[in-house]
């Protein structure tokens, strides 16, 4: 054991007497007490976190106060440490920390939790996740009820019919969070209503006021109905809208658009378009001052109107050529050739390296070479040059490259590398910088996320456990130190390969402004 292993364990230890003392109304959970934690609480809030996550440490103490007051109120507040539940934490689709989630008594269906991080709000964000998902609505109380959201799904069913009261309260607990949802019995209510009980009218503020849904009452049929209706014709992409739209499974074509004058003429220019490809083809004005950072992702420059439609599926982006002027005949003869299947995609790419070193360069045009078509384990780093986690990163991703590429045998079968995907397109979705994946020899379909630590020695240990040929690279780590510590650290600073240097040229800090506007684009 390490030194400084002994004392990390001391540490854990002597904070653990401590938590004892303070008695923490968070639950700390193990992998093997999780199922029966969830199932035997009614409504339970998730914290997978690693003991090395900023915005985890910050959330501690806002935790912890609203996990005392929720108490009371038989709420209930976990966390996880996913450094050491790594199993527990895949399974739960964990890619970034924190990650929250809310369950309901059951391990099905959790769902994100979207409020703040702060006591108060975390505090009332429960509170309401605890009061029925469905209002029981009267005659009256409906009318105001219909018009109280953006989006209103109103059941109507007869006072007998059990099966779809529970079923309409299933649905709406999955989709609370996004919109709001009555039920109603009333006979003379349900007479009169426009649908045949049992079934559904959602409301909504925009496009038709009114639409039904007399097909078959059960949970996937309707919830699709509702989240399809809960769409605009034309809407907007925001914060709260671009989930929805990456997991609606069909393509999105972006307006950016410049103030409301720009916003207004293309919506209402495009609606025959939008209608002829409705359920093919999501349409959606952006903001281009307070998102115009997002048009990078679609391979536009930051200049507006601008128009592009992605293939949210396959993640394959189709600009409009921003030399021509953006007109709705242009947009219209774009969407035809998109639709025809003629258009190819574009794909950003720095260009080749032109030889590999210890760590070898991805660039979207070499990336299926690398990483996909060969019988290695191939450990990526997806970076971005100006994020610091990554600076720190690399002297040790130069020495684990080093370790693999000088030792002919581990060569044959692990590559380390690295990919800026702020400038190359990549298939992977990527949540935050650093991400590092796993592609497994003879598995590479599914990569492999890896969120342990982030020393040479633990990336070792995971090639070594998690990957198809099983290198095991320890004793030569071992002995490398041995030979040479100091040279081994400076190694990636002093003598960086040739392709390293091409990179390093492009590190430059982001300026305050692209700062910015990253950090909005990081919350679309
Ligand atoms: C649905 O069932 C619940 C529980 O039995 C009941 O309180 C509620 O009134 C029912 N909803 C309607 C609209 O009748």
């Amino acid at each position: 054991m390490h030194s400084k292993q002994v004392l990390f364990t001391l540490m854990t230890a002597m904070a653990g007497v401590g938590m004892a003392a303070d008695a923490s109304d968070v639950h700390q959970l193990k992998s093997d007490e999780f199922d029966a934690f969830i199932t035997d609480n009614k409504l339970v809030l998730a914290e997978f976190y690693a003991p090395w996550c900023g915005h985890c440490k910050a959330l501690a103490p806002e935790y912890e106060t609203a996990a005392t007051e929720l108490k009371d109120k038989g709420i209930k507040l976990i966390k996880v440490d996913c450094t050491e539940e790594s199993d527990l934490c895949q399974k739960q689709g964990v890619e970034g920390y924190p990650t929250l989630k809310v369950f309901r008594g059951s391990l099905d269906g959790p769902t994100p939790y979207t409020g703040q991080r702060k006591s108060a709000s975390i505090v009332s964000y429960m509170v309401k996740q605890s009061l029925p998902a469905v209002s029981v609505l009267t005659k009256e109380t409906i009318e105001s009820f219909k018009t109280s959201d953006k989006v209103v799904a109103i059941a109507y069913f007869n006072a007998d019919d059990k099966k779809s009261n529970e079923t309409f309260s299933s649905i709406a607990d999955s989709l609370r969070d996004d919109y709001l949802f009555g039920a109603i019995s009333d006979p003379a209510v349900v007479e009169a209503a426009k649908v045949k009980a049992p079934g559904v009218i959602v409301y909504r503020t925009f496009d038709e006021p009114e639409t039904v849904y007399d097909g078959a009452f059960e949970k996937d049929a309707v919830t699709s109905f509702i989240k399809t209706t809960a769409i605009p014709l034309i809407g907007e992409v925001g914060p709260e809208t671009y989930a929805g739209y990456m997991s609606a499974g069909i393509p999105l074509a972006y307006i950016f658009v410049e103030g409301d004058e720009q916003k207004t003429k293309f919506t209402d220019g495009l609606r025959k378009l939008a209608i002829k490809h409705k359920g093919k083809i999501n349409f959606a004005t952006i903001d281009a001052v307070a998102f115009g950072a997002h048009a990078q992702n679609l391979n536009l420059e930051q200049k507006w109107p601008a128009f592009a439609i992605q293939e949210t599926v396959k993640n394959a982006k189709f600009p409009f050529e921003q030399d021509k002027e953006l007109t709705i005949e242009e947009i219209e003869k774009f969407t035809e050739k998109f639709v025809s299947g003629e258009m190819k995609p574009s794909i950003k790419s720095e260009p080749l390296p032109e030889k590999q070193g210890p760590v070898h360069t991805i660039v979207a045009h070499n990336y299926e070479d690398i990483v996909i078509n060969n019988d290695k384990d191939v450990l990526v780093e997806f970076y971005a040059h100006w994020c610091g986690h990554c600076k720190a990163l690399a002297p040790k991703w130069e020495e684990l490259g080093a370790l693999y590429y000088n030792n002919k045998e581990f060569a044959e079968k692990v590559i380390i590398a690295k990919v800026d995907a702020t400038l190359n397109d990549v298939p992977d979705e990527i949540q935050g910088f650093p991400t590092i994946k796993l592609f497994a020899a003879g598995k590479k379909d599914a990569p492999i996320d890896y969120s342990g630590g982030r020393n040479v020695e633990d990336f070792v240990k995971f090639l070594k456990e998690s990957g198809t040929h099983k290198v095991d690279a320890t004793e030569a780590l071992a002995k490398s130190q041995e030979e040479a510590p100091a040279e081994a650290e400076s190694a990636g600073k002093a003598a960086p390969a040739a392709t390293e240097e091409k990179t390093e040229e492009k590190t430059a800090e982001p300026t305050a402004e692209e700062a910015a506007k990253e950090s909005k684009h990081d919350e679309l």
